[in-house]
């Protein structure tokens, strides 16, 4: 089934950014870095999936509906709400091919005001989207008004610390060091690599638990999500596709070892994290 809100707004250089990548999107997911990422994702999102089958997931920036089809397939009642266009038909076609409508709604409208009543949902998620929000707050609010109590949220958001190592060469001069110095000050922003006018947005792991605590939520964990990389491993080995089964089963490894270690976790390139809006 397929919803347009009356609540659009008009199109952003996010959404046409996103209008634009649409079509090679999911080619990303075959990269060695994010088959690893993918699968601490999906460790830390299918313990939390709802039993009753008349719970409804909210895919908060779905996109292409990669991980609403992940929780369809487990039985789940999904709304995969995104504000691109192009996305969304990405989606719709993904759906219709592993026979999923019935379990799939899809909505397009901004995430930050829909049109959804209070505590409509019992559970959602919001993957790889917080990044773009320059004031994430109106996105939490949004996403705690329509939890239900009780309700999780997961969630991920860059961490600052290593988005700022990675910005140092091996061999820094010193306008190296001070770029990287403006971004862990959070005095420069970073962009997409292919436009540089969509900006991203990163937080370090104390102030992402903060920020989701003073928007309603309790934090249970943050888990950290590619840790071996990129801080570790080449940027050769870990954009390339495929690859040795072994390497990656090693690296999964380690990177399963380190996740959820919180002392860990300022090595972590994305924070995942499992929150819930209290009951009172
Ligand atoms: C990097 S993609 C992530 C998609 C999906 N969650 C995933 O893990 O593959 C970010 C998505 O956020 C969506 N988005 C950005 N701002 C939005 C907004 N204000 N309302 C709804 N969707 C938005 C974009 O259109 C894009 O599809």
């Amino acid at each position: 089934m397929r919803l347009v809100s009356k609540h659009m707004k008009k199109t952003d250089g996010v959404e046409s950014y996103f209008n634009g990548k649409a079509k090679t999107y999911d080619n990303y997911f075959g990269l060695l870095y994010f088959q690893v990422h993918n699968q601490i994702t999906w460790r830390h999102i299918e313990p939390y999936l709802p039993t009753d089958p008349n719970a409804l997931i909210l895919d908060a920036c779905g996109g292409t509906g990669r991980w609403s089809i992940h929780m369809a397939r487990k039985g789940c009642r999904v709304v995969l709400l995104d504000i691109s266009e192009k996305m969304l038909e990405k989606a719709e076609k993904r759906i219709k091919r592993e026979s999923l409508q019935n379990r799939i709604i899809i909505k397009r409208e901004d995430i930050t005001k829909t049109s959804y009543p209070d505590e409509t949902f019992d559970m959602i998620l919001c993957e790889l989207a917080l990044l773009f929000f320059e004031n994430p707050d109106t996105l939490l609010k949004e996403l705690n008004r329509v939890l239900k109590r009780g309700g999780r949220l997961i969630i991920s958001a860059p961490n600052r610390y290593v988005q700022s190592l990675v910005a140092l060469p091996e061999k820094p001069n010193l306008s190296d060091m001070e770029n990287a110095l403006d971004i862990l000050l959070r005095k420069k922003y970073g962009t997409m690599p292919e436009n540089t006018k969509v900006k991203i947005y990163t937080w370090t792991p104390d102030e992402f638990r903060k920020m989701l605590e003073r928007n309603g939520f309790s934090v249970e964990k943050i888990v950290g999500k590619a840790t071996t990389m990129p801080l570790r491993i080449s940027k050769e080995l870990f954009t390339k596709k495929g690859g040795s089964k072994s390497l990656y089963n090693k690296i999964l490894h380690f990177e399963l070892a380190l996740c959820e270690k919180p002392d860990a976790l300022a090595l972590a390139d994305d924070l995942q994290a499992i929150a819930r809006k209290p009951l009172g």
